[in-house]
């Protein structure tokens, strides 16, 4: 397989075609919107320099990438001579199943689907299409050139070629898959991740830390062992006894809701979004976001040198 099309061109569209293009495959990138296609391609070129300035990669391999990009505003014309379709339009259920039948219709039999999506079901997506044998979850993390972990998910019908072909694909253009054996809403990684929230925010909301202090503790104690150890490994060290004891105490004490948590209903309805509005949890402003924002990429890239070098 060497040629793979990508349905949108927004955050997470732009840095796929980047991991394709940098490992030789030829990408067609396609959006609705021109100026996304455009500003897709700037912003690969800016993302592939900095990371052979911050010695991941190399500069003389910038352009060459590049080339191998094609920009188009037609969804045929990408899908056409695809050997690996990868869907990155927004989460909408309705417009990711229309995508699917059409791409279904558009692409020879042996081309691979796969969806971006973050959380939904890869069965209901796949439900308006006829061949659904080929269709796959591939979620990817944000950003996806740094984070290496893609979660390979079958729908009920994908046949277990399609997930062996994709877990292939991906792991020859140096990311980290994983299968996934079952078709669950949030696959693993969301599930994990939302269940960590639910509890960070709850906490919040009953008043018994502010949202620093909530945050500080998960960067300041087990956050820090998470990339060496994670939490059943950590459950084997400390013992099975006493995980036991501890949940047998403590998790009728966690939040167990079904809904958002009022705090969090009621900062959307007063506008407070986050770094987009200033106010979210915390107050942000123009450089106590650039900060973060720099703090995240250096720890990324960081993250990945050592990896490559260790
Ligand atoms: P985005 O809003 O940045 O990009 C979506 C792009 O799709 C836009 O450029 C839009 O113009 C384009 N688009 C809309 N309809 C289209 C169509 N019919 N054909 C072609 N292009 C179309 O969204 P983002 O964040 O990149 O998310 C894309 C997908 O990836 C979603 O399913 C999302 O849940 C998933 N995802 C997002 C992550 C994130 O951190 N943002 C992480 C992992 C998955």
């Amino acid at each position: 397989m060497r040629r793979i099309a990508v349905i949108g061109a927004g955050l997470m569209g732009h840095g796929i075609a980047q991991i394709f293009a940098g490992k030789e495959w030829r990408v067609s990138l396609t959006d609705v919107d021109e100026a996304i296609l455009s500003k897709a391609v700037q912003g690969i070129r800016a993302n592939l320099t900095f990371l052979a300035q911050n010695g991941i990669g190399a500069l003389e391999d910038v352009e060459p990438a590049l080339d191998r990009i094609r920009t188009t505003l037609s969804l045929e014309e990408a899908a056409a001579d695809a050997d690996f379709v990868i869907e990155a339009v927004a989460e909408r259920l309705d417009l990711k199943q229309g995508l699917f039948s059409r791409l279904d219709t558009m692409c020879p039999s042996k081309t691979i689907l796969a969806t971006n999506t973050s959380v939904m079901s890869i069965t209901e997506i796949a439900s308006k299409s006829k061949n659904r044998a080929r269709i796959v979850g591939t979620h990817f993390w944000n950003p996806p050139y740094l984070v290496p972990l893609v979660e390979v998910v079958p729908g009920n019908d994908t046949v277990p070629e399609v997930v062996d072909s994709t877990y292939d694909v991906l792991k020859k253009v140096g990311k980290h898959p994983v299968k996934v054996r079952r078709d669950v809403p949030g696959f693993v990684g969301n599930r994990l991740q939302h269940a960590l929230w639910r509890e960070a925010i709850s906490i919040v909301d009953q008043g018994i830390a502010d949202a620093a202090t909530v945050d500080e503790v998960i960067k300041n104690s087990f956050g820090i062992r998470l990339p060496v150890l994670g939490p059943l490994e950590t459950a084997d060290m400390v013992g099975l006894d006493l995980t036991l004891q501890i949940h047998d105490y403590i998790l009728r004490h966690l939040d167990r809701s079904t809904e958002p948590a009022p705090v969090l209903k009621e900062k959307v309805r007063q506008g407070d979004l986050g770094f987009k509005t200033g106010k979210g949890f915390q107050e942000w402003g123009a450089e106590s976001i650039d900060e973060c924002r720099r703090r995240l990429t250096e720890h990324l890239v960081r993250w990945v040198r050592e990896q490559k070098t260790g």
